[in-house]
């Protein structure tokens, strides 16, 4: 069934930076055809002001409690993003030494504002991450505690750390961004989590400082945040009367954004978010940290792209567009909907009819949308896949040997190119023929 949403629905749509000026698509002031004359196809544009609205958002959210906004880098891991949130007080989550590299490249001082996560962390990451001074490791397993105790000790350096429990609770996503149950690879059971706490209380090298916990990403009811700090929060108390005074409780990220839903409003789900969050930790005196990716980024990114062939199969209408899977996998890895907006705005009168929009890399799973209903377009013509600033840029790969798209910030004062598109000679530089 072909979706009923139209261009002129969107033109007005509040949660995202994107709108029609003029009848051409804009991000802020910014025209998207300018940049694409500018800066070719398929590209990457994001919004600044929108972006640091988000962390405004959330830092207001949670106003009243003493917190750090650590943004999640894998979400989208631009130097340039990361200098400018760091710049306007944000911390990161990291997950590896790459990560690690990006935060200090970007704003070494916020290496104090880091936490560092991830289910296999090796030797040299946590070396590079006790030598920056990072915040805490958020400890995944037993083996993980003795490693970290262990390469603390070699370089003199306590580690602080958190253990990041499983509390068990369901929150509804898609299966492979779903984290909180026992059956996943994330966390240490919370039952467990009591003794190895014991356990890093005992050694000299690590200092137990904080507890997360994480539970998925894209959730949209808030309820089940509330529910695995509930369970957390009864962690805390018994460690306290074991003498183990934690500073830090860490909720993880997961706050999701609508996709789809024109109505959403991003401050009513940060507040309904920072309303469970808030009450229950509430009295417990810690420093909360929070690690939203998607919910600061997604919606202020699109992908630009230009329609190659439109070509009709049988009952079938394709636009073959130069973006593919590899650029944007979103679609093709998790079923996931993004809005797509021709970059000329089509007329009120103009009908829709379903077509499938689809990449040029050969696998039949490269496509960003399939039977949606859509305007008359052109080859030639320009797209936008909005909700693209999370998980698109730090997802691409160069599979059929394709360059990666180029990246353009929108800011107050214009625009700026911060990552040039990818030539076939940076492709092939690490190879050995
Ligand atoms: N903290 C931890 C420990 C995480 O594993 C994640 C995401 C986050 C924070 C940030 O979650 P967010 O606020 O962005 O939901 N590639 C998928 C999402 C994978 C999320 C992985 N972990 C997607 O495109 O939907």
């Amino acid at each position: 069934m072909p979706r009923p949403e139209t261009a002129a629905l969107i033109s007005k749509y509040p949660a995202r930076p994107f709108s029609y000026r003029r009848r051409t698509l804009h991000c802020d002031r910014t025209s998207l055809t300018a940049l694409a004359a500018e800066h070719g196809t398929p590209l990457y544009v994001y919004s600044e002001r929108h972006i640091l609205g988000r962390l405004r958002l959330f830092q207001s959210a949670f106003a009243a409690v003493p917190h750090t906004v650590c943004f999640a880098v894998k979400a989208n891991s631009s130097l340039a993003l990361l200098k400018l949130l760091a710049a306007h007080r944000a911390g990161f989550d990291i997950v590896s030494g790459g990560e690690l590299a990006r935060v200090l490249r970007a704003a070494r001082p916020a290496a104090k504002r880091t936490v560092f996560a991830g289910v296999g962390k090796q030797a040299p990451e946590i070396d590079a991450a006790l030598s920056a001074g990072i915040l805490l490791f958020n400890v995944e397993s037993d083996s993980e505690l003795d490693l970290i105790a262990a390469r603390a000790q070699r370089a003199g350096i306590p580690a602080r750390i958190a253990l990041r429990v499983n509390p068990d609770v369901f929150a509804s996503t898609h299966p492979y961004i779903s984290t909180g149950l026992s059956a996943h690879k994330f966390g240490i059971d919370i039952l467990a989590a009591l003794a190895l706490y014991r356990r890093a209380a005992r050694s000299r090298w690590l200092i137990p400082t904080g507890i997360s916990v994480h539970i998925g990403s894209q959730i949209r009811e808030v309820e089940p945040f509330g529910a695995a700090l509930a369970r957390v929060r009864e962690l805390i108390v018994q460690l306290k009367s074991d003498g183990v005074n934690l500073t830090h409780i860490d909720a993880g990220g997961g706050l999701g954004v609508e996709y789809e839903d024109l109505a959403f409003d991003p401050a009513t789900a940060v507040r309904g978010y920072a309303a469970q969050i808030l009450a229950a930790t509430e009295g417990l005196g810690l420093h909360l940290l929070l690690e939203p990716g998607r919910f600061l980024v997604a919606q202020a990114g699109a992908l630009l792209t230009t329609v190659l062939n439109v070509k009709q199969n049988g009952a079938k209408k394709f636009l073959i567009t130069d973006a593919g899977m590899n650029d944007l996998i979103r679609p093709a890895l998790y079923q996931a909907h993004h809005q797509i907006l021709p970059v000329k705005q089509p007329a009120a009168t103009q009908s829709n009819a379903p077509v499938d929009i689809v990449g040029p890399v050969c696998e039949s799973g490269d496509f960003f949308a399939r039977d949606r209903a859509f305007p008359a377009v052109k080859a030639g013509d320009l797209l936008a896949i909005l909700d693209a600033g999370a998980y698109g840029m730090s997802l691409t790969s160069n599979y059929n040997t394709r360059p990666r798209p180029a990246e353009v910030l929108v800011t107050g004062a214009g625009h700026r190119l911060i990552r040039r598109r990818e030539t076939h000679k940076d492709l092939f530089a690490p190879e050995l023929p």
